[in-house]
C-alpha cells in the first residue's frame, strides 16, 4: 500500500500594519480563535499568534506566526527593524468607516519594506458590515492601492466575511516564495 505522503511545514512570519482601531486584533482573534469581541483594547507593541493552515493542495501545512503590530505611526520608525524583520508577508488593513485610514496605508507598506524588501502583501479594506458608514469606495481603494501586485478584500472581523479566505490567500502567496530549509 502506497504511503500518504507527509506535508512539508512551512513557519512563516505575517504582520498585520494598519492605523490604530482598524481592526487588526479582531481579524486576528477572528482568524486564530473564531472569536469577536466589541471592546476595545488598544495594542502596545506587538502580540505574536500562531495558526497551522494546511495547503492540501500544495501538500504543505503553513504555521503562520502572525503579529500584531500597535497602530501608532509616530513609534513604527523606532521599532521597524525588531517588528518587521524576517517577515515573509503583510497585512495591510484599513477601516472603511474612517477614509483616512486607507490614506495612511502607503507609510505602512513603506516601512515593511524598507526592512525585509518586497514581500506578498494583502490590503484589507475591513468593518465592511458597517456599510452606511462607508467613507471610501472602490475607485478609491484601487487608487490608493497602488501596487497592481496586491490583492485587496472587504473583511469583517465581527462577521467573519472574508477573513479565513484572506489569511489563505496571503499564505498561499507566500508559499510560491518559500524555500524549505536544507536538512
Ligand atoms: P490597535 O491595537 O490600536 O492598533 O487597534 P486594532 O487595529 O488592533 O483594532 P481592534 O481589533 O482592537 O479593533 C478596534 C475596534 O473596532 C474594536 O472595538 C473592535 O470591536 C472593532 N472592530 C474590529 N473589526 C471590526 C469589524 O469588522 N466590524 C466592526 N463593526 N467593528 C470592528
Amino acid at each position: 500500500m502506497l504511503e500518504k505522503q507527509k506535508a512539508v511545514q512551512a513557519k512563516v512570519k505575517v504582520c498585520l500594519v494598519g492605523d490604530e482601531g482598524v481592526g487588526k486584533t479582531s481579524l486576528i482573534r477572528r482568524f486564530v480563535s473564531s472569536i469577536y469581541d466589541e471592546s476595545y483594547i488598544r495594542t502596545v507593541g506587538t502580540g505574536v499568534s500562531k495558526r497551522d493552515v494546511e495547503m492540501s493542495d500544495e501538500g504543505f501545512i503553513v504555521t503562520m506566526l502572525i503579529w500584531d503590530i500597535m497602530g501608532r505611526r509616530d513609534f513604527i520608525q523606532l521599532f521597524k527593524d525588531a517588528y518587521f524583520k524576517h517577515a515573509k508577508g503583510v497585512m495591510a488593513v484599513f477601516d472603511m468607516t474612517r477614509r483616512r485610514t486607507l490614506d495612511s496605508l502607503t507609510e505602512w507598506v513603506g516601512n515593511v519594506k524598507s526592512t525585509v524588501g518586497d514581500v506578498p502583501t494583502i490590503v484589507l479594506a475591513n468593518k465592511s458590515d458597517l456599510e452606511d458608514e462607508y467613507e471610501a469606495s472602490d475607485q478609491d481603494i484601487e487608487a490608493a492601492v497602488t501596487d497592481k501586485s496586491f490583492m485587496w478584500l472587504y473583511t469583517s472581523a465581527k462577521t467573519g466575511h472574508n477573513v479565513e479566505l484572506a489569511f489563505r490567500e496571503l499564505a498561499g502567496e507566500m508559499l510560491k516564495r518559500f524555500t524549505p530549509d536544507p536538512v
